[in-house]
């Protein structure tokens, strides 16, 4: 993203027309839900399977897909199938490699998609499928999240990647295949449900809550040396490596807030971070007349999930309940900018729109693997991403091709980095 004079970033000021259907009143699904999981052996993946184990009246598996762990996931249809909770589902993964296995399994082999991206989008798009789950990590997202909307399907968007990599494509393909996205992110669906009947035009700001992850309290001298199994101690919730990683630099509240916007059509500069930890309340709606209204619980992903996959619905589920009197406070801070250059960075990108966010999510998806793999430090993160930003052309996108081909120049201008820091 070279410098740009003094030109206002487009997307800073300006509101624009939400992805998400503000104010619309649900409808009860017809039951049973017939869903799909995308990522389905991940943490949130994980957790659909789970919802759907404990009520197999409600949701019905019609299809998992996953990267490459084929042991894991016939598990997962086997845990189904004794529940009740699917019945020969359709199967597909990613990664060429795991067909030939996943064919020799007898549960796997009966209905199993052909291999890569064909297979994906094929079961995003599956026949009969009211709901999509979309667990996967990453901007390998986004293809899938295209075929579910294309489909006409509602998506149940844990995948923020999609909308920070392709925000204009998915609002196409929504309107086009009469899709819905109903975010799955604990904050979005927050935001969502503090939106309930309400019209965006009485809206006026949003406050994203963020935990400020392991390093909250550390100094910056101590930052920099963190080991990788202190980077991934988060303290409230159990997640994926990657978001777990993106959680301690604070770049997967940056990746939200360009969330937020896309979603909801707030301008940059009307969503603010604002650290929150114990991630009790999960974000804040504030209205015109200064009303401010707040969603609150227990940290449980289960939650959002389960009110994506009950189309906006609070349908019954045993978690913990809030027990206020004894929490006795809530804690809030402002998130320092110094510290957690990722947040800035997120932002500047958003504004920036075009394929700054594509950048900055593809050089975050190289460094913060770079990272789990023991070739960058935790510092280097935040580097990586500025340079490989600075490094790169600006510019509109307007096709996934483009997308893609910006994704992949950001992946190796990235890498470049990366192997000069490690020679070092
Ligand atoms: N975890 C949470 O609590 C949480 C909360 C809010 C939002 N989210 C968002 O939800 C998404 C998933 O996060 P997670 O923590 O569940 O991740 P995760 O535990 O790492 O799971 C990722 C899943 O995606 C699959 N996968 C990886 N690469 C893929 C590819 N190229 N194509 C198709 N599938 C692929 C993996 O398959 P294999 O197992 O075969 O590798 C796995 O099923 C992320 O966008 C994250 O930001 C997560």
């Amino acid at each position: 993203m070279r410098a740009d004079g003094n030109r206002q970033p487009p997307d800073a000021g300006s509101r624009t027309e939400p992805l998400y259907r503000i104010g619309g009143s649900p409808r009860e699904p017809r039951l049973p839900v017939r869903v799909v999981i995308l990522g389905a052996t991940g943490s949130i993946g994980v957790q659909a399977v789970d919802l759907a184990v404990q009520q197999p009246d409600r949701l019905q598996v019609v299809g998992l897909a996953a990267w490459s762990r084929v042991d894991e996931l016939a598990a997962l249809v086997r845990r189904l199938e004794a529940a009740g909770a699917a019945s020969a589902p359709a199967v597909a993964f990613a990664d060429p490699r795991a067909v030939s296995a996943a064919a020799r399994d007898p549960l796997l082999g009966r209905r199993l998609l052909p291999p890569g991206p064909e297979g994906l989008d094929a079961i995003a798009a599956l026949e009969g499928a009211d709901c999509v789950v979309n667990g996967i990590v990453g901007a390998a997202g986004l293809a899938p999240t295209l075929a579910a909307a294309a489909a006409g399907r509602r998506i149940a968007l844990a995948n923020k990647e999609s909308l920070v990599v392709g925000g204009g494509l998915v609002r196409e393909a929504v309107l086009r295949g009469g899709a819905e996205i109903v975010p799955v992110d604990s904050e979005h669906s927050a935001l969502a449900q503090c939106l309930s009947g309400r019209t965006a035009e009485e809206l006026e700001r949003l406050v994203l809550t963020a935990s400020g992850g392991p390093f909250r309290t550390w100094k910056a001298a101590a930052m920099a040396a963190a080991r990788k199994d202190e980077v991934l101690r988060h303290p409230t919730w159990n997640m994926g490596p990657k978001i777990t990683v993106d959680s301690a630099t604070l770049m997967n509240k940056g990746l939200e807030v360009i969330e937020a916007h896309v979603l909801f059509g707030v301008a940059y500069r009307d969503i603010e971070v604002v650290v929150h930890p114990g991630s009790i309340v999960h974000s804040l709606a504030v209205f015109r007349d200064g009303a401010v209204v707040a969603q609150l619980g227990a940290p449980d992903m289960r939650v959002p999930l389960l009110y994506a996959l009950a189309g906006e619905r609070h349908w019954p589920l045993a978690t913990e309940r809030l027990d206020l009197a004894r929490l006795g406070e809530l804690r809030f801070e402002a998130p320092d900018p110094e510290r957690f250059p990722c947040l800035a960075l997120a932002r500047r990108a958003g504004e920036a729109g075009g394929r700054a966010p594509i950048i900055l999510n593809a050089a975050n998806e190289t460094a913060v693997a770079a990272l789990l793999d023991d070739r960058l430090g935790f510092a280097d993160i935040a580097a990586v991403i500025a340079a490989t930003l600075d490094d790169l052309p600006g510019g509109p996108v307007g096709s996934l091709a483009e997308a893609l081909e910006t994704d992949a120049a950001a992946r190796r201008a990235a890498q470049r980095l990366i192997a000069v820091r490690a020679r070092r």
